[in-house]
């Protein structure tokens, strides 16, 4: 079923899915590089974006040269189509780098020609799945303010709980029209995991009236720093793995539910109207 605001036959675009979390360090990019892989090998046509404007370290996790990004298309030194760069199973990915803040900079002629890359990139695909930076700074918040659904990241540390609430209250203070999840990395046990969903998801729907469901339970799982180790993505590398299997589960959830999608129009164009 299609979303009221959309209509059968206009072309939506991808479903957008951005990965975030309060505390840096709790899994993001391991999860979006792995998920955006599994949505691949589900006929899925997935584009990542490393949108950490600091420490994007994707290129890292799918073992991919990203010596060009955004920023060289603004400054004129490559075409948009020069940075993209082709992962496992045809997953297109590519990096921000400092490159939306720079966005600001340029003339209006300039700054149209990219966004319709960028939404050319955005319609062409079934997934366009962000890695965002840690912590609620606006570069990050506006990233999920533009996306249909929101994937924040836990662990089962109290830090990151906290901090993973504090990015819920923000988002909904924004008035936020997606859809929150909530995945709990390096749980202990699916019990565990599911706790943590229900603390952080009780809390939300008491104080701030915002619905939060749950997107799905990581267990601690030496085969993803493995993976990382000889940079070979642990869904490609150790595809029994626990961290592998729960993965495709949620991927498997997210093609069920790609109708889902919350918001219209062109995504690059809300982030810019979010960012500045
Ligand atoms: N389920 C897991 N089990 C064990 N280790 C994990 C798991 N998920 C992630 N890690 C490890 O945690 C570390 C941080 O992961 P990652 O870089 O994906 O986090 P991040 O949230 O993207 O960090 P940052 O906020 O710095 O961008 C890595 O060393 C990774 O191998
Ligand atoms: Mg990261």
């Amino acid at each position: 079923m299609l979303h009221p605001g959309l209509s059968e036959t206009e072309p939506s675009g991808a479903t957008v899915l951005a990965i975030t979390s309060g505390k840096g360090g709790v899994g993001k990019t391991n999860i979006a590089a792995n998920l955006a892989i599994c949505l691949a090998g589900l006929h899925q046509r997935v584009v990542l974006m490393d949108a950490d404007l600091g420490l994007g370290n994707l290129d890292v996790v799918l073992n991919i040269q990203s010596r060009h990004h955004l920023a060289h298309v603004i400054s004129g030194h490559r075409e948009l189509e020069q940075i993209i760069h082709i992962g496992p199973l045809g997953v297109e990915v590519i990096c921000g780098g400092s490159g939306i803040e720079m966005l600001a900079n340029m003339n209006t002629f300039q700054r149209q020609r990219l966004l319709d890359g960028l939404d050319a990139l955005h319609r062409r695909a079934d997934f366009l799945i962000i890695d965002t930076g840690a912590g609620i700074q606006s570069n990050v918040v506006s990233f999920c303010l533009a996306s249909d659904q929101t994937l924040v990241v836990t662990t089962p540390e109290p830090t990151a709980m906290t901090d993973a609430y504090a990015m819920i209250k923000v988002l909904a203070a924004n008035g936020y029209a997606g859809r929150i999840s909530i995945v709990v990395n390096m749980a202990h046990s699916v019990s565990e995991g599911r706790l943590i969903y229900r603390q952080i998801a009780d809390v939300a729907g008491r104080f701030l009236n915002c619905p939060v469901y749950e997107g799905g339970l990581l267990c601690r799982d030496e085969a993803v720093p493995n993976a990382v180790r000889k940079r070979m993505p642990v869904v490609l590398g150790s595809p029994k793995s626990p961290f592998a299997l729960s993965l495709n589960e949620i991927g498997m959830r997210l093609t069920r539910g790609k109708c889902q999608k919350c918001q219209r129009g062109g995504f690059f164009r809300k982030v810019v109207h979010w960012f500045f």
